[in-house]
């Protein structure tokens, strides 16, 4: 399935596309090099995909970068990781910025080493009046813990008195979390082969397509990237209802339109 730019109309492209970029790892391995060597290629991929979304005029791009879970590999990993997220965010936010991208880190990053929290605060206030390609990066980033931290500043409302427990709606919560005020998630990709959220972006992905693709990540290029979002646009998204209650909504729009 091939995506051809005159047929396929923006409104039927992916607003939000978020992708849990796994498969450095193997990557590497296969190449008989270190698992390192497959996470600066990575970069490479991230690269090409934040190009491909601004071409395609999507709105916002979610990647994957650091899990909350992933402080559990070898020290040296987990080093080698800061020491390429700082080189990205002192070497591509300028370019990022020339390119109008609003670049937006998501998760704890409190836990980061001070140099680099510093790197993310100058690259939000560089970027925040960009008007392309909202980029957020989720580095430390648990879906459980969006979802308990919206819930611990709900709590302080209620325990202050400014809102009452039955305020605490879905609506309420959705507001609280990261990436609030972007369009909701519409297609969720998760290459390297695992069929598993990994504790991504767990509130979030409630209505979104997931694609997943054998392709390891160092590996995800143009076409690639395609595939997934022609197969995504080759889908009926139904919200829970049938085609048939999708068709007759349609038929009433154009009656009172
Ligand atoms: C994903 O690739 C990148 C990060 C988690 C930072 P992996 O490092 O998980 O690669 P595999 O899954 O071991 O091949
Ligand atoms: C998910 O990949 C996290 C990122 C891509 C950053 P992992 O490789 O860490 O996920 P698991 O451990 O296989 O579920
Ligand atoms: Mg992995």
């Amino acid at each position: 399935m091939s995506l051809n730019a005159d047929t396929i109309s923006q409104q039927s492209l992916p607003k939000h596309i978020a992708i849990i970029m796994d498969g450095n790892g193997r990557w590497a391995q296969s190449r008989n090099r270190p698992r390192t060597y497959g996470h600066k290629k990575g970069v490479d991929a991230v690269r090409s995909a934040v190009q491909f979304c601004s071409k395609l005029k999507i709105e916002s791009l979610t990647l994957f970068a650091f899990s909350s879970e992933n402080w559990r590999r070898p020290e040296d990993e987990v080093s080698t990781l800061m020491d390429l997220f700082l080189f990205v965010l002192t070497k591509e936010v300028k370019k990022l910025h020339k390119n109008n991208v609003k670049l937006n880190v998501i998760g704890e990053i409190s836990r980061f080493p001070s140099s680099l929290q510093e790197r993310v605060q100058a690259a939000h206030v560089l970027t925040e009046n960009n008007t392309g390609l909202q980029l957020n990066i989720a580095a430390n980033y648990g879906g459980r813990w969006d979802i308990m931290q919206a819930a611990q500043k709900l709590a302080m409302q209620a325990s202050e008195g400014k809102i009452q427990p039955s305020d605490i709606t879905e609506e309420a919560i959705t507001k609280q979390l990261s990436m609030a005020h972007q369009s909701e998630l519409d297609l969720l990709i998760r290459t390297g082969g695992d069929c598993r959220i990994s504790n991504f972006l767990l509130w979030q992905a409630a209505y979104a397509e997931l694609y997943f693709t054998d392709t390891l990540w160092p590996d995800f290029n143009e076409e690639a990237f395609a595939e997934a979002i022609a197969c995504y646009v080759s889908r009926e998204r139904r919200f829970g209802c049938t085609g048939d209650q999708i068709k007759e909504l349609l038929a009433v729009s154009k009656v009172t339109s």
